[in-house]
């Protein structure tokens, strides 16, 4: 078996590939085991290298300058390609001083059919890379953008970020459509809710009225709103939290989407409420084939809903893997203390006791050298504050990003 591993190097120029390839060989002390998967005169930006995955699990603390990793299995017949790439995605407020760094560098992926889960502590960026993904932060300001979009964000090969503002439009309308945090603010007060639901379609294709309408009524129907054909006619306000989610849910399957980004989409409802939108998420799912990007800090939801796990701390990806690697074998002492937090009534030792991680979130108007969980990290040496650890794979499904690998792994960390 072999592991692929994608990088990006700070220039596209040929020579920095091939020394940033030299670099990788020489880290790995293994120079024969990796070649390029192309001549290197052709290699773009990102490039892909095949090694042998006894050679990346020997060397588990990779460290190689700006370079972003991450990696992949492969079949026989090469790597699957996913539905969407983030590469290097930086959102930068402006500011009269210096740019605020709201989301800093996240490179994720989607396959087709993955639900991909985003969790992190309040404001760590998690809506705003949602929103950068779709387009649609205001780039506001007197005579300036508010604003600084930099990156790749790769839907079915395209660069969206590339994208005029037209075909965006179009993408959002069809292709990716996204549950918002808050249902009924973002249906419009004025109008009914079966318009509103039947719009997207109204825009994008050409279907007659009367079919639209029975389309919505059946969609609203699919999403369990009761009485629908006659709901049809109602406006927002007529509807609790729970029945608006479900609303935002066929609005966003009506439009027979490959992708559905839903930002918290239960952390504004009850418990048995929560329950029947996840359940029915699930079943929309399923039943559409659909990719998801599911964005919450409810650690209960990501555990059921998702493949994959990124945990995103201070606008940066710290630790990626699959929902056991996150779960049960977390690594990053913020995904560690994220686990901690979650009571367990499983064991005699942890039975109503609440660990949480020490200190605040940080405020991202005053920026954190080095390692952002520094000033909150009980292993933390001095260099955490002098440089950003790179995110290193240390098993094929199972990325992190910390200098001290080896000691968040030791048996005896406490
Ligand atoms: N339009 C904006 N203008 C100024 N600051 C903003 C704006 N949007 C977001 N921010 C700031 O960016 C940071 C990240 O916000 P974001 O909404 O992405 O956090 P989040 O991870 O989604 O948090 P939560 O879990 O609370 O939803 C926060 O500090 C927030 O105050
Ligand atoms: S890099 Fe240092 S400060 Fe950051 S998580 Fe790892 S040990 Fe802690
Ligand atoms: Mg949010």
């Amino acid at each position: 078996m072999s592991i692929r591993i994608l990088f990006q190097a700070p220039s596209s120029s040929p020579e920095a590939l091939v020394r940033a390839f030299m670099e990788l060989s020489r880290i790995l002390r293994n120079p024969d085991a990796a070649e390029p998967n192309e001549p290197v005169e052709r290699l773009p930006t990102r490039a892909a290298f095949s090694l042998s995955l006894k050679t990346v699990a020997r060397r588990r603390n990779i460290r190689c300058g700006d370079l972003v990793w991450t990696s992949e299995s492969v079949n026989g017949e090469g790597v699957m390609s996913p539905l969407l790439s983030v590469r290097n995605l930086k959102a930068h407020l402006h500011s009269e001083e210096a740019p605020i760094k709201i989301v800093d560098g996240v490179t994720l992926d989607i396959k087709k059919g993955e639900t991909v889960g985003l969790v992190g502590e309040t404001g760590a960026g998690k809506t705003v890379t949602a929103l950068s993904i779709l387009g649609i932060l205001q780039p506001l300001g007197q005579g300036k953008p508010l604003w600084n979009i930099d990156g790749e964000v790769l839907f079915e090969g395209k660069d969206l970020l590339k994208l005029p503002e037209e075909e965006m439009r179009k993408i959002r309308g069809t292709q990716i459509a996204f549950i918002s945090q808050n249902p009924i603010p973002s249906l419009h007060p004025m109008d009914m809710v079966g318009h509103q639901t039947g719009e997207a379609v109204e825009e994008h294709k050409e279907i007659e009225e009367s079919a639209i309408r029975k389309l919505v009524v059946e969609h609203l129907g699919k999403v369990e709103i009761r009485d629908a054909k006659k709901r049809y006619h109602h406006f927002r306000d007529q509807f609790s939290g729970g029945e608006g989610q479900r609303i935002l849910i066929a609005m966003a399957v009506i439009r027979n989407p490959l992708l559905m980004i839903a930002d918290e989409p239960t952390s504004a409802l009850d418990v048995t409420v929560q329950r029947q939108i996840l359940q029915l998420l699930k079943a929309m799912k399923e039943r559409f084939k659909l990719s998801m990007l599911l964005i919450t800090h409810d650690l209960g939801v990501i555990a059921e809903m998702s493949d994959s796990v990124y945990v995103m701390y201070a606008g940066k990806i710290v630790e990626h893997g699959d929902v056991q690697a996150i779960f049960n074998d977390s690594v990053h002492p913020f995904t560690t203390g994220l686990m901690a937090a979650i009571p367990r009534i499983d064991t005699r030792k942890s039975l109503f006791r609440f660990e949480g991680i020490p200190g605040e979130p940080p405020n991202p108007m005053h920026p954190i050298s080095g390692c952002k969980f520094h000033p909150r990290c009980k292993y933390a040496v001095p260099l955490c504050s002098e440089e950003v650890p790179p995110l290193v794979a240390i098993a094929p499904k199972h990325s992190v990003s910390c200098w001290r690998i080896d000691a968040t792994l030791s048996p005896e960390r406490n």
